[in-house]
């Protein structure tokens, strides 16, 4: 089964320009990135530095206006028609500052959910429940959405990102919502989820988070440059 493979990401030479009134904004000038399995890694830069835009085209959400994104030898940037259904429903999963879960549906039922799309049901009900352990929210399974705290949401909303196996999870300020504690409790989860070989990408504006992760790269100019911080 291709979802339990491990595979490296490489992102080469990304240049992504918006129409804007008057020209092109041109958003990535060159962005590159590798990242191998099992690795977690902060991405950092100030609110509209194009960090959304970045994790979107590497979950094949967005196209660069140039450059290409490799998943194993996957050329997610070409990918169209069942193949780039397939990629989204089953490479990738995402985790945004939202957590976009169903009001209606329990929390198991949430997590269940993208095996429809990637027709991954059988058994969906067991891996379902063992992710909900995983995460450490098992005891709210039958849980409603609004009944649910900020950090619990964004623990069911992670295991609901896994449930197809994804090689790549793509975090876009999944802790932006929550309060410190909370915060550094989810960043530690992800850093555990990673030891499955999971690529693990978190974009935070938490210099304390970023700290919890393996790399921190900083996207400044439309580029990524390796960041360090000022106290260690
Ligand atoms: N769909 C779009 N159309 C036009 N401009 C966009 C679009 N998406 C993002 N942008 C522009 O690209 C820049 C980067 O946006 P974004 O990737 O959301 O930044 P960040 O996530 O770092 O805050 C911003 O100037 C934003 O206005
Ligand atoms: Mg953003």
């Amino acid at each position: 089964m291709s979802s339990s493979e491990t595979r490296s990401l490489m992102v080469r030479d990304l240049i992504k320009e918006f129409d804007a009134p008057g020209g092109s904004n041109r958003v990535l000038s060159g962005t590159s990135l590798d990242a191998e399995a099992g690795e977690t890694v902060a991405i950092l830069g100030p609110s509209g530095s194009g960090k959304s835009t970045l994790l979107n085209i590497i979950g094949s959400l967005d196209r660069p206006t140039s450059g290409t994104v490799h998943l194993g030898a996957t050329d997610v940037t070409s990918l169209s028609g069942d193949r780039l259904a397939s990629y989204r429903a089953s490479d990738v999963g995402f985790i945004f500052q939202d957590h976009h879960l169903l009001p209606q549906l329990s929390a198991l039922e949430n997590v269940m959910l993208p095996t429809i799309a990637a027709r991954t049901g059988d058994g969906a009900d067991a891996r379902a429940r063992d992710l909900l352990e995983r995460v450490g929210v098992s005891g709210r399974a039958g849980a409603f959405p609004a009944r649910l705290s900020g950090g619990e949401r964004q623990r069911v909303a992670a295991a609901r990102a896994l449930i197809n196996g994804p090689a790549l999870l793509l975090c876009d300020e999944p802790t932006g919502n929550l309060d410190r504690d909370t915060g550094m409790q989810l960043i530690e989860l992800l850093r555990e989820l990673a030891a499955d070989g999971v690529i693990v990408l978190v974009v935070t504006h938490n210099e304390e988070q970023a700290g919890l992760l393996e790399r921190r790269l900083l996207l400044r100019g439309g580029a990524l440059v390796s960041w360090e911080a000022r106290d260690g």
